[in-house]
């Protein structure tokens, strides 16, 4: 496998160049160096989140058993790579943040898997795939448009892509939009689109065939004070940064709604099936 894949052999150059080149996964590494380099916020949010494990779920029971290649865009930790791995003879992981990779490579330890520590759009692949997954990271990439077209090359005929990111009216994006303005101020247009900032469903159209379904997944955070402590991890701001003031107003928000009781989210997850 290692052979098909081209691209540059420098790691620091890549870094720079992707910083310059790439807006956007800029702005998903600046989030990386606050949670994921300074706090355990991500951690936490992994704990209080059936996410990953509902994603496995819903994806082993679309893939179907004995598929040859998968390939996993922005594989994170691992978790949903790992957790699908048996049904395909190979797999080719891409992660671009150092971190993630680090952790990436600590559970794909074996040969089924090549490991790309690269942004998606500096990788080059001439094999064929029979399944395409990018779990919440299609948003990072830029110019979908093109990455769409090398994505269908990239498919075997039967092959899928499957999409999956949060419903964009989910309670967890509301409440994230509730408090946005407050932190940043509210002409601020700072991390305003947790989502994507095109309409997905009608881009995957222009290129294949699109069946859209919906999951749910839950956050349950223990306290008020708990989810303050994840503020750095949702607003990509270190929570230092965040005023006493805020910091007052938001948890007197929360009380009106939770009270002394876990903060319980849902989480509705969109999941894309593109064929051709
Ligand atoms: C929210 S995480 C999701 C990780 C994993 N797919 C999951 O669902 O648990 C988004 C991932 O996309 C990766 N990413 C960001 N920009 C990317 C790019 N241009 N190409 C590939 N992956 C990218 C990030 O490094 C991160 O691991």
């Amino acid at each position: 496998m290692k052979k098909l894949i081209i691209g540059f052999s420098c790691l620091s150059l890549i870094n720079s160049t992707l910083c310059i080149t790439h807006p956007n996964t800029k702005i998903y590494f600046k989030r990386k160096s606050i949670c994921y380099n300074n706090s355990n916020s991500f951690e936490k949010f992994m704990r209080w989140t059936n996410e990953k494990k509902k994603i496995v779920e819903t994806l082993s029971s679309v893939i179907s058993n004995n598929k040859k290649l998968l390939l996993d865009i922005g594989a994170g930790n691992g978790e949903i790579t790992t957790g699908i791995a048996d049904r395909f003879d190979h797999i080719v992981a891409i992660e671009p943040s150092k971190t993630l990779f680090e952790q990436l490579r600590k559970v794909c330890r074996t040969q089924k898997f090549t490991l790309v520590e690269k942004p998606f759009e500096k990788v080059i692949l001439d094999q064929k795939f029979d399944v395409i997954i990018s779990s919440h990271s299609f948003q990072f990439i830029t110019n979908p448009t093109y990455e769409l077209t090398r994505i269908k090359e990239l498919l075997s005929d039967s092959g899928m892509l499957i999409l999956i990111n949060l419903k964009q009216d989910c309670e967890y994006i509301k409440l994230y939009h509730k408090f946005r303005k407050k932190i940043f101020g509210p002409e601020s247009t700072y991390a305003q689109n947790l989502n994507f900032e095109y309409d997905i469903m009608e881009l995957l159209q222009q290129f294949f065939n699109v069946k859209q379904s919906f999951f749910d997944t839950q956050l349950t955070i223990p306290t008020i004070d708990d989810y303050i402590s994840l503020l750095d991890f949702f607003y990509d701001v270190p929570l230092s940064s965040i005023s006493p003031d805020t910091i007052m107003f938001i948890k007197k928000e929360l009380y009106k709604d939770y009270g002394d009781n876990p903060i319980k989210i849902n989480f509705e997850q969109a999941m894309y099936i593109c064929t051709k």
